[in-house]
């Protein structure tokens, strides 16, 4: 089958190239999917370029990196232990780590990590929502615990995760806060925030509400000039740095929860769906790149360094079928 990846350990995105990968049998837990879309991210950027995975927080490079670590696409073949799907099935999900494997004609993945593609989303719409998601998820669910009534300050809440966590935390029945830049503020309005902070204004330091989480996507500066909003007992938990500011670390009130790549989740999925089938989730794509375009790898690569460098806004997909 094609894929898009590298296939070797000093490969670089430059390198870049349509590979030709063998298929394997469908083990008993496995589906083969047929892959419509898959999403690009910063990762794909992170485990492409940067040779020293360990220095660099990130998981092992497997050997050929395929690309993608989300999709979305049909069901051609199930694994005789499968219970949960049947060919033709439209499904999304996202590998477990460290796998990417998604930019391909075929994804082999274990039932668990998949869920149905609600009717409401297409493919591409569906290939965009596990990773932001699932991190979004793991961080304000799973990790820092957000519970109806509690109060929510999401900083860059117009951003890929930032505006995930808007929306999860607003269906858990929290109140949120978000920052945002001046020419977000739109955006950010439309996701009903309680309270919308234009951060280029200096607006945060007029919010005296105290509240539970700080959910961060935006840095350790950021962090630190909203930390005394926090209550006693409350948290910041970050989906981007590792290590801190001293004065959250030294606060012994205030537990900080670091980035740590999020896992692949069939409960984050399985949230996600109920939020798209109540309207409460529409993901949105701008940039659709062609598979089958004779540019598809420099269109990839520019896509890569632009995700990379934040000079294009929105997500980017490839479109396969
Ligand atoms: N843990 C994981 O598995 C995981 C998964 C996905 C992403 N991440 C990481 O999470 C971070 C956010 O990712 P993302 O995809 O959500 O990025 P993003 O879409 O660029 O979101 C960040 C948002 O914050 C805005 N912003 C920048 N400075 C700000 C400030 N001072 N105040 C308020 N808003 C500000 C940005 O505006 P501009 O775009 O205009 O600068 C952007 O809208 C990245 O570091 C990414 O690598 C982690």
């Amino acid at each position: 089958m094609k894929a898009i990846g590298v296939n070797t350990g000093t490969s670089r995105l430059k390198d870049l190239k349509v590979l030709d990968v063998p298929e394997k049998p469908v083990d008993k837990s496995e589906v083969k999917v047929a892959v419509y879309s898959a999403g690009l991210n910063p990762q794909d950027y992170r485990m492409v370029e940067v040779p020293d995975a360990k220095k660099a927080d990130l998981v092992e490079r497997p050997n050929p990196l395929i690309i993608s670590s989300e999709f979305s696409g049909i069901v051609t073949e199930v694994g005789s232990a499968v219970t949960k799907f049947k060919v033709g099935d439209a499904v999304y999900g996202r590998p477990p780590l460290p796998i990417f494997g998604c930019l391909a004609e075929y994804v082999f993945i274990d039932q668990k990590f998949i869920a149905k593609k609600p009717q409401q989303i297409n493919h591409s719409q569906a290939a965009i929502l596990p990773v932001t998601f699932q991190t979004a998820y793991m961080d304000l669910v799973t990790k820092a615990g957000v519970k109806p009534g509690q109060t929510v300050l999401v900083l860059g809440g117009a951003g890929g995760v930032g505006s995930l966590a808007v929306q999860i935390a607003k269906d858990i029945g929290a109140r949120v806060i978000a920052t945002g830049l001046t020419k977000d503020m739109d955006r950010i309005k439309d996701l009903d925030v309680d309270v919308a902070v234009d951060s280029q204004k200096g607006e945060l330091a007029k919010i005296s509400e105290k509240v539970d989480i700080i959910f961060d996507t935006v840095g350790v500066k950021a962090q630190a000039e909203a930390i005394h909003l926090v209550k006693d007992g409350g948290c910041v938990v970050s989906c981007m740095v590792v290590n801190t500011d001293p004065s959250i670390t030294d606060n012994s009130t205030i537990t900080f929860i670091p980035f740590e790549f999020a896992q692949a989740n069939e409960e984050a999925l399985e949230f996600a769906n109920k939020m798209v089938e109540k309207g409460d989730l529409d993901p949105v794509y701008t940039n659709e790149i062609s598979f089958n375009s004779n540019d598809v790898i420099s269109e990839v690569k520019d896509a890569l360094n632009a995700i990379w460098n934040n000079t294009k806004k929105g997500r980017t997909v490839v479109k396969i079928k």
